[in-house]
């Protein structure tokens, strides 16, 4: 592949890019980056028979895809003209900016598809930073690590240019279920930050009580039932979403006052089994500011109303 600046400028002025679309409506897609989740994106659009252009700083990477039919462009130029979308996944902000802006005249008239880690704040610049190259630009979020890529169950969250979601969301599929947040490039970025946090809040529950039960129960024993359990948590989230909504909260699931005394169980039993009490402390610690803050009478989800606030308390105080 031989593509210069003037032939680039071709492309993108035949038929907004339509000769890069591929015989029987497939796409024709690059990816740059393939670490770990990038190899993944790019196995997935080969295996959906995609035309895909695969670049990598090293070139130690990415045998695999090549001997699976993905095409090695010999540079980022070649690799920025070879599709209409370019999907980038580098370690993180920098790093786009580092491969894409010697070569950035080559963006015009393609859509960037930024799969990088960042922040919002990152996420606005880039989708500014690319608009003023004549590109569109999709900012996203890969929630299902890279073992779930290519299958539908595996979330994509996007967000940025709602066209640019439209018109290449078949081919955003072949990832996984893409889900469009909204305009602000920020979104996805915001989202991906928040559920990090709430997986990890997940999961230290359950290397917790992984451990509660270790003495007498195999991990995977418990991870069974576990699972089983996880429908009427996530239940839960769906009623106490409205209820945040409302700043009302019943107690039909009990009063913060009742949980408070079976926090104090937990870490008794977890205590009396030899282990450590850092994540039942804190569950307790927010139960008992909620009731500090007058909600012993409300359901639990009232200690959202202790989180959102930047109260310092005393012991917080250095
Ligand atoms: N792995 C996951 O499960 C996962 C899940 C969600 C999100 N992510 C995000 O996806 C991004 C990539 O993660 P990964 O796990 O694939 O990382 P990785 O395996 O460490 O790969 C990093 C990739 O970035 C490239 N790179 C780093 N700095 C570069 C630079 N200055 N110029 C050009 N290329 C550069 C590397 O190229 P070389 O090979 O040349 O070093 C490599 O292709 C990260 O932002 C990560 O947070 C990853």
């Amino acid at each position: 592949m031989n593509v210069t600046k003037e032939g680039n400028k071709a492309i993108n002025e035949a038929e907004n890019g339509s000769v890069l679309t591929t015989i029987e409506g497939l796409s024709a897609v690059t990816v740059i980056g393939l670490g770990m989740l990038g190899n993944a994106l790019a196995n997935a659009f080969l295996k959906e028979g995609h035309r895909t252009t695969v670049w990598n700083r090293s070139l130690s990477k990415g045998q695999d895809l090549i001997a699976n039919g993905a095409l090695r462009a010999a540079d980022v130029a070649e690799a920025l003209s070879a599709s209409p979308v370019v999907v980038i996944c580098v370690s993180e902000y920098d790093s786009v900016r580092e491969t894409l802006t010697p070569y950035s005249d080559f963006l015009s008239g393609r859509t960037l598809v930024n799969l990088s880690s960042g922040t919002p704040e990152q996420a606005r610049e880039m989708s500014k930073w690319v608009s003023s190259l004549g590109a569109e630009y999709l900012d996203g979020a890969a929630m299902s690590g890279t073992r779930l890529v290519g299958r539908p169950e595996a979330l994509f969250l996007y967000s940025g240019s709602p066209s640019a979601f439209t018109a290449h969301q078949s081919l955003l599929k072949s990832l996984g279920e893409a889900t469009h947040l909204g305009e602000d490039p920020g979104l996805a970025s915001l989202y991906d930050t928040a559920l990090y946090g709430m997986n990890w809040g997940v999961l230290s529950g359950f290397f917790h009580a992984v451990s509660l039960v270790g003495k007498e129960v195999d991990a995977s024993t418990f991870a069974a039932v576990a699972t089983a359990y996880l429908p009427f948590v996530t239940s839960l989230m769906t009623d106490y979403s409205h209820q945040i909504e409302d700043g009302h909260y019943p107690n039909g699931e009990g009063t913060l006052d009742i949980h408070a005394g079976a926090i104090d169980h937990l870490i008794h039993t977890s205590q009396a089994n030899g282990i450590r009490i850092d994540v039942p402390s804190l569950f307790k610690t927010l139960i008992d500011r909620g009731i500090a803050a007058g909600h012993g009478s409300n359901g639990i989800a009232s200690v959202y109303e202790v989180i959102k606030t930047q109260t310092v308390y005393e012991e917080e105080q250095v």
